[in-house]
């Protein structure tokens, strides 16, 4: 892999190339040569690990799964398959997905002593934190599929948390408005299954509405995998250790919570809420340019996208198709594209290349659906799993893998001696 060295101080750095992208500068040798670390706090130049699995092109507005686009993924394909192709490389026959797909459905059910461990959380719980519990005490529960040294047992633990994940999301959403839970119904399709345990009420039979279906899937392909973003990275770190999947996953969630990584798509929508109409447009964007106002445009901007994030394309073509299914005309639509509309011609957001993201246009969908804001970062880590358990697969299996133990610039205090109490 290694064409061309970098030379840094007296040694020699070998430079290694990818398939596509930019090359890395190999310094796993400079602390020993130099004493010297590097230093790059939020990773902004710096690659964690090799990985096959997504690739981004940030200028381009360019994001591949195993190679294939996301835009075709999300017109052609569906969430099963897409999970497929993430945990197995390459697309599935017809054989092979109808095998995947029966595999999953056969681990949607939860121990049914779990459902007790809800009862422990207030009604009023956010349902990430119900989640990120929930998620925490599976590997309480699985103990035939922690031994991380096993490929069977990472498989099947894969499946498990790609599985259990929309009945434990539908679960904390029927906790939080005080329904009885709903069992999963196994001749429903993935997404469809999600639908009904989380619409669906034990008195009556739900219809799952065939548009909404598709759009809710291909919300999930959306946001299957995003390469090492917080959460991944989290997930990495965690699995690095030796930690079970179920552990490591409920980390990923964790960090996926906060409003700059997948919280975003619940604030973008509070967002829209509070400017309303679109007169108060110009209003937020001189907030969000204010240096002296914490204020930023939810849902706008990326560290990696310096383009349209193409999946914010998807999104915005599929608010129109589930609003025309639905009949539904919500007014903060327009206040979105208007809001898009005059930031993307104002020199600070030109500027700074920024432009909407994934959660721009989600919660707009999400709401139509019927889900509460709460419930947007729980979808985003129903879906953001299978990118999740992919990525910890990848690294378990890659002999090159260490712990994650980065090092620090010390600026704190030298060496001094301890003052007793009643010196100070
Ligand atoms: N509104 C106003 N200004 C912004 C915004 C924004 N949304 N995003 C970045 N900036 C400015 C920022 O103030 C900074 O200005 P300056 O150089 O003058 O200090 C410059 O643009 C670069 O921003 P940064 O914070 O240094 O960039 P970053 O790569 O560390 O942060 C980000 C990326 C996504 C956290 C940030 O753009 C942001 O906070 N966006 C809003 C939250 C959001 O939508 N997050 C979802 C990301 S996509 C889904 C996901 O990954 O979960």
């Amino acid at each position: 892999m290694s064409d061309t060295n970098l030379k840094i101080g007296d040694g020699d750095y070998p430079v290694l190339s990818g398939s596509v992208g930019p090359d890395v500068v190999d310094i796993r040798k400079l602390y020993a040569k130099t004493g010297m670390f590097t230093y790059d706090p939020g990773f902004t130049s710096t690659a964690s690990c090799e990985s096959a699995l997504t690739y981004i092109d940030g200028d381009q507005g360019v994001l591949l799964h195993r190679g294939y686009p996301i835009g075709e993924l999300a017109e052609h394909s569906s969430f099963m398959e897409v999970s497929y192709l993430l945990l197995n490389g390459e697309l599935p026959s017809e054989d092979e997905l109808d095998k995947f797909t029966y595999t999953i459905s056969r681990h949607t059910m939860l121990h049914e002593q779990l459902s007790t461990f809800y009862r422990g959380f207030r009604r009023d719980a956010h349902p990430m934190a119900v989640m990120c519990g929930v998620v925490g005490a599976l590997s309480a529960f699985y103990h035939d599929s922690t031994d991380i040294t096993d490929p069977r047992q990472r498989m099947i633990a894969s499946h498990r948390l790609i599985a259990k994940m929309p009945t434990i999301a539908a679960m904390a959403y029927k906790y939080s408005v005080g329904q009885p839970f709903l069992y999963p119904k196994n001749d429903l399709s993935y997404t469809g299954n999600f639908l009904r345990m989380t619409f669906g009420v034990p008195a009556e039979e739900y219809e799952i509405h065939p548009a909404v279906e598709k759009a809710m899937d291909r919300i999930f392909i959306l946001h299957a995998d995003h390469e090492q973003n917080a959460s991944t990275s989290t997930v990495r770190l965690a699995g690095s250790s030796g930690a079970n999947p179920f552990a490591c996953i409920a980390a990923g969630i964790a960090c996926l919570w906060g409003p700059a990584h997948g919280g975003a798509n619940e604030a973008a929508l509070n967002m829209l809420r509070e400017i309303g109409t679109p007169d108060k447009i110009p209003e937020y964007i001189a907030r969000a340019k204010d240096k002296n106002d914490p204020f930023r445009l939810m849902g706008f901007g990326h560290r990696v996208y310096k383009n349209y994030d193409p999946r914010a394309t998807v999104m915005q073509k599929t608010v129109r198709e589930v609003f025309d299914a639905l009949k539904v005309d919500d007014p903060l639509f327009e206040t979105a594209l208007r809001l898009e509309e005059i930031a993307l011609r104002d020199d600070y957001f030109i500027e700074k290349k920024l432009f909407p993201n994934v959660d721009f246009y989600s919660g707009v969908i999400l709401s139509a659906i019927g889900f509460p804001t709460t419930m947007f970062t729980v979808l985003f880590a129903l879906a953001r799993t299978v990118g999740w358990v992919a990525q910890w697969n990848e690294m378990i299996s890659d002999p090159e893998q260490k712990i994650g133990r980065p090092r620090q610039l010390y600026t704190g205090p030298t060496e001094r001696p301890y003052v007793p109490l009643d010196a100070r």
